[in-house]
């Protein structure tokens, strides 16, 4: 039998270069290797955390829908489905609650530094918290193991979320017999950090990131907001400095090196970030036309997210029914 990988992917904005990088690219990279099956979906219900009105959930999660699908994501080898989508992951959700002890959770990193925030501000150690960001790692756990997944590809900072899913699944196969998986994170090594506008490491949270589908005049005025050191035309450029690195990202070896070398020469930072906008904009557009065709023509996504719901259920349902039984409440009738 393959092996089974699964992945979710927080519709709590829009999609940077970043984003592209470090997990869209790599994410379908894997979903190409045939000896896995692959099942990725948008994890509509964890970004409840952060986004709270109707009109940006929908926002976004048309937006990382259709990212996904223009960066490459093809809907034949993967299953691709909206959590929301699948009731069995919320039920499944509430049986994984009693076998996950608080402990647990408490030393769970994103509580714990909200807890060590309120500590250091003098307010209580929960203030703000909502129970949606304490079980936050359950209904991830939830989302493994309903599906029997062995890998999940994820970055560093979800580590902790996949070991606290094969400790949840280990208690509860202790207590009821093995009935779940137990599953392995995987994190692509050679995954390199993207700077982004102001030099720190891009992210939503700095607001400093260059978004990856916008219009082509959009791309052109963020590649502009590049903060750049004074050094004058003339004047040799750091090779580590923003442009030079986001330039490698989208050229051969051979550009990259040629474009390194005329920084080094003294290319002014004007005609630098000219030449960066121009092999982004290469590289990004015909991605960028499909995002469009997209977007404009949602049905067809929802039509890929629809069938996706229905071969990710059935599956779900498969392993539901073994959970209820193993837990006494008997055989779905549906
Ligand atoms: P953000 O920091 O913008 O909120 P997310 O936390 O939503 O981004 O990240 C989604 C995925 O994109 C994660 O797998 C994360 O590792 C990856 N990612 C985010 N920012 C970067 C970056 N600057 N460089 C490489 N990968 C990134
Ligand atoms: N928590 C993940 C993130 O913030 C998203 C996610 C939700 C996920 N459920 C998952 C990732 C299950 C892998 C497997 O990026």
């Amino acid at each position: 039998m393959k092996q089974r990988i699964l992945t979710g992917i927080k519709p709590t904005g829009y999609p940077h270069i970043g984003n592209y990088f470090g997990a869209i690219k790599p994410a379908i990279e894997f979903s190409k290797n045939l000896d896995y099956d692959s099942f990725y979906f948008i994890a509509d219900y964890h970004a409840l955390t952060t986004v709270t009105t109707k009109d940006l959930l929908q926002e976004y999660t048309k937006n990382v829908a259709c990212t996904w699908l223009a960066c490459g994501l093809d809907p034949k080898n993967v299953v691709f489905y909206k959590q929301s989508d699948i009731p069995e992951v919320f039920e499944l959700n509430w049986i994984l609650n009693n076998v996950a002890p608080k402990g647990l959770l408490n030393r769970a990193h994103a509580y714990k530094a909200r807890v060590e925030a309120n500590e250091k501000l003098n307010v209580e150690a929960d203030d703000g918290v909502n129970m949606g960001l304490f079980n936050y790692p359950i209904l991830m756990s939830a989302d493994i193991l309903l599906f029997g997944t062995d890998i999940v590809p994820v970055g560093l900072d979800q580590k902790q979320h996949v070991e606290i899913a094969r400790d949840i699944a280990r208690s509860f196969n202790n207590r009821y017999g093995q009935i779940f998986v137990e599953p392995k994170e995987f994190i692509p090594q050679e995954v390199a950090t993207l700077v982004g506008l102001d030099g720190r490491k891009m992210s939503k949270s700095y607001g400093n990131t260059i978004q990856l589908f916008s219009t082509e005049k959009a791309l052109q005025k963020s590649v502009n907001q590049i903060v750049t050191d004074c050094r004058l035309p003339g004047e040799a450029k750091d090779k580590d400095c923003t442009i030079n690195l986001l330039y490698k990202l989208f050229v051969d070896k051979n550009k990259a090196t040629a474009f390194e070398q005329s920084l080094i020469e003294g290319l002014g930072w004007g005609e630098a970030k000219k030449q960066l906008f121009t092999v982004m904009n290469e590289y990004i557009a015909p991605m960028r036309e499909k995002y469009n065709y997209y977007f404009s023509h949602y049905d067809e996504v929802k039509d890929i997210l629809n069938d996706g719901q229905q071969k990710a259920r059935k599956v779900a349902h498969e392993y539901l029914e073994k959970v209820r039984e193993s837990i006494g409440s008997g055989k779905l009738n549906y």
